[in-house]
């Protein structure tokens, strides 16, 4: 088989492209389990303040491991060596656990007992909550790994998780469709517009959690363990 590149002409067997695409599968499969891993620890976690505390801190729960197309486009966007052992060690995403909780103290109260367990290690952490972006972007980011038990022995597996409140999730998915629309060119107008917004989605969370307090007292269940 001959696939045009551009000028060059690079040909490949079809044994050759199964291969790779074996490999490709296999890649990602680790990156599902460890995804799989913490999907589990997170529902853990919230059935067990159902059960203990009468309170779901947890909104949603949603997770993903990176399409090959978009694994492909990051590799070259970030000229990254195309080689497993490279992909492995600079993309830190390729797995992704987002949780959207109902107060900002509920996402840091699960980051806290996610991270504390024996097994998670703490990569790296980006709180843009108390550090928001420049364009009002909020969310507690963590790299953790976790163990994978395979046939062929452990594997450590990073799982970026992302902790955030329903506001800030509102406004980070039209953000996400805005920046795309305007394929990342977006009018000065529209940033405007979206800074404001964050605050005010940033001012509905305090207002919100300060009216949860009244409800429940100063130790209620989003600081009681
Ligand atoms: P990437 O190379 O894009 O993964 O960024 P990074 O390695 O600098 O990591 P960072 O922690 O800043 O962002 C990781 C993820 O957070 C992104 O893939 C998005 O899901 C989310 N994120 C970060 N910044 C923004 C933002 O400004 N807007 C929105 N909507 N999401 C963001
Ligand atoms: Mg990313």
């Amino acid at each position: 088989m001959t696939i045009p590149l551009d000028e060059a002409q690079v040909t490949v067997s079809a044994a050759q492209l199964r291969a790779v695409r074996d490999e490709m599968q296999r890649f990602l499969l680790e990156y599902r389990f460890g995804m799989q891993e913490i999907e589990t620890k997170i529902s853990i976690l919230r059935e067990e303040f159902q059960q203990m505390h009468d309170y779901n801190p947890i909104e949603h729960v949603s997770s993903r491991v990176k399409s090959p197309d978009s694994l492909v486009e990051k590799v070259g966007r970030k000229g990254i060596d195309p080689g497993f052992s490279s992909i492995r060690a600079h993309i830190t995403d390729i797995a992704g656990v987002r949780v959207t909780c109902s107060f900002t103290a509920d996402a840091y109260r699960l980051f806290d007992l996610l991270t504390q367990q024996d097994d998670v290690t703490v990569r790296e952490v980006k709180d843009y909550i108390a550090t928001p972006k420049a364009n009002g972007y909020k969310s507690l980011h963590a790299i953790v790994e976790v163990p994978v038990f395979l046939s062929t022995g452990p594997v450590r597996v990073p799982v970026e998780v992302q902790f955030r409140t329903i506001a800030m999730d509102f406004w980070a998915s039209l953000e996400h469709k805005i920046y795309y629309k305007y394929a990342r060119q977006v009018p000065n107008r529209l940033i405007d517009d979206l800074k404001e917004a964050a605050d005010t989605a940033a001012a509905l969370d305090e207002r919100m959690e300060r009216l949860h307090r009244e409800l429940h007292g100063p130790s209620g269940p989003t600081l009681r363990i």
